[in-house]
């Protein structure tokens, strides 16, 4: 087999057969095919598309090129949930006790945030003292014993798609679905879950600005996830504003334990109810989402979720307390309130902006060395569709240093509209993707 071939037989718009995707993926991982053979394989991919038996072949071909997880020891059906990502999106903090306090084990690997959108691990280490580098013996002992487990992506992780995704960055050939869909399960498909439940964000501060491309970038994942035989379900919400209030690790662990006492915002808990049924429908807990709804609103209720969060945090070595005293939680020297320069209705939000506000202030990072500041952050004190007076607080920012507080602030003001009309209400979900089909709202 010759790369050569394969180019030339896609660039003719040809479908390339499994074991041909295979030679060029296992060949490029292990430095055989040079990388400007596989940029004009990629291109031609860009332009002719991959049908669906050469997106699984690919799906598979960068699962299998590095470690594959075994979860077997861990007694029950394993779902995993994974976000296309989003500003203020703390889910998991919220949804892994929820849904493990009903005794569905959660095995979570999650990543580092790069760029605006934070990471799980980024947000779980704002805790003193938590571990998100744990063994694999003691992740598969604490999912045995206490019902969940949080850990970071080990690097050996489906290192082809790592590869391949630093090529297609700079080719510009990262925007195509068949590319994004097999990238994104190479890992969920890695991490051994049984089921596969994937929050794909819609909107001004997520990955996916288009809302039909959204849907169709959903249905691709879950056609994958389904011909791999793990149970797939999509979620497509909304993130044309932050997920919540909170932005940045310390202050999204905090909201995240106000939801789990049930005094957190309306949107958080909605989109976790509606993750969290469909995990539990993956796990074949419920026969019915509405049944698994019910279910996890009464692990708030009962204080049970709250309650797994905090084994969670002691068993991986973190300060327990801190759930119960939110102050123990690292704070900023520096808080000032961003007032709106006029009156009128917040109509728009240019929501990565915002969260790039965020990573300035510390964090995020800008860069793969960056180091993170858990303490500083944006707390929303206006959203969508809120009236606000002239010099009334729109947010305020928690910051450990001036000159960078001082750009926060101007990348913050400049991401707001304000009109004199008020704007429909938004809605937080806008629809559903599994094997049955496609339902909007
Ligand atoms: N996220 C991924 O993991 N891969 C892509 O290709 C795009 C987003």
């Amino acid at each position: 087999m010759r790369m050569y071939d394969l180019i030339d037989k896609k660039k003719k718009g040809q479908a390339l057969s499994k074991d041909e995707i295979t030679f060029m993926v296992e060949g490029y991982t292990q430095g055989m095919i040079p990388d400007y053979q596989m940029s004009a394989l990629l291109m031609a991919v860009y332009f002719r598309g991959m049908n669906e038996e050469e997106t699984l072949a690919l799906t598979l071909a960068m699962a299998e090129s590095g470690e594959q997880l075994d979860l077997s020891e861990i007694r029950g059906i394993k779902v995993d949930k994974h976000s296309t990502g989003g500003v203020g999106d703390k889910t998991t903090l919220v949804l892994a006790p929820m849904v493990s306090a009903l005794g569905i084990p959660v095995a979570k690997m999650s990543g580092r945030g790069l760029g605006h959108t934070g990471g799980t691990i980024d947000k779980l280490e704002s805790i003193q003292g938590f571990n998100t580098s744990i063994s694999k013996n003691d992740f598969i002992h604490n999912v045995n014993t206490i019902g969940l487990a949080i850990a970071g992506q080990t690097a050996n992780l489906a290192p082809a798609d790592k590869k391949l995704y630093a090529l297609r960055d700079v080719t510009a050939t990262v925007d195509n679905l068949s590319l994004i869909a097999s990238s994104i399960m190479s890992k969920k498909i890695a991490s051994g879950a049984d089921g596969i439940v994937l929050d794909v964000k819609t909107g001004t501060g997520a990955f996916m600005k288009d809302e039909q491309q959204s849907f169709e970038l959903a249905s691709e994942m879950v056609k994958i996830g389904d011909g791999l035989g793990r149970e797939t379900y999509a979620v497509i919400s909304d993130m044309n504003q932050p997920l919540g209030r909170h932005i940045g690790n310390a202050l999204e662990v905090k909201e995240a334990i106000e939801t789990l006492r049930g005094e957190g915002p309306d949107d958080l808990l909605e989109l976790c109810v509606s993750l969290g049924s469909y995990m539990l429908l993956a796990a074949k807990r419920v026969e019915a989402v509405e049944e698994g709804r019910r279910l996890l609103l009464d692990t708030i209720k009962s204080g049970q979720a709250l309650e797994q969060l905090k084994k969670l945090v002691e068993a991986q070595g973190g300060e327990a307390k801190a759930i119960d005293h939110t102050d123990l939680l690292p704070k900023a020297s520096i808080i000032e309130r961003i007032k709106s320069p006029i009156s009128g209705y917040i109509n728009n939000i240019m929501t990565e902006e915002i969260g790039v506000a965020a990573m300035l202030l510390g964090g995020g990072r800008e860069t793969k060395e960056s180091v993170i500041d858990p303490a500083v952050g944006i707390v929303l004190e206006k959203r969508l569709g809120d009236k606000v007076e002239k010099g009334e607080t729109l947010a305020v920012i928690h910051a450990n240093d001036e000159e960078k507080l001082l750009l926060a602030k101007q990348h913050y003001l400049s991401a707001y509209q304000i009109a004199q009309d008020q704007t429909k209400p938004i809605q937080l979900i806008k629809g559903f993707v599994s094997a049955d089909g496609i339902i909007r709202h």
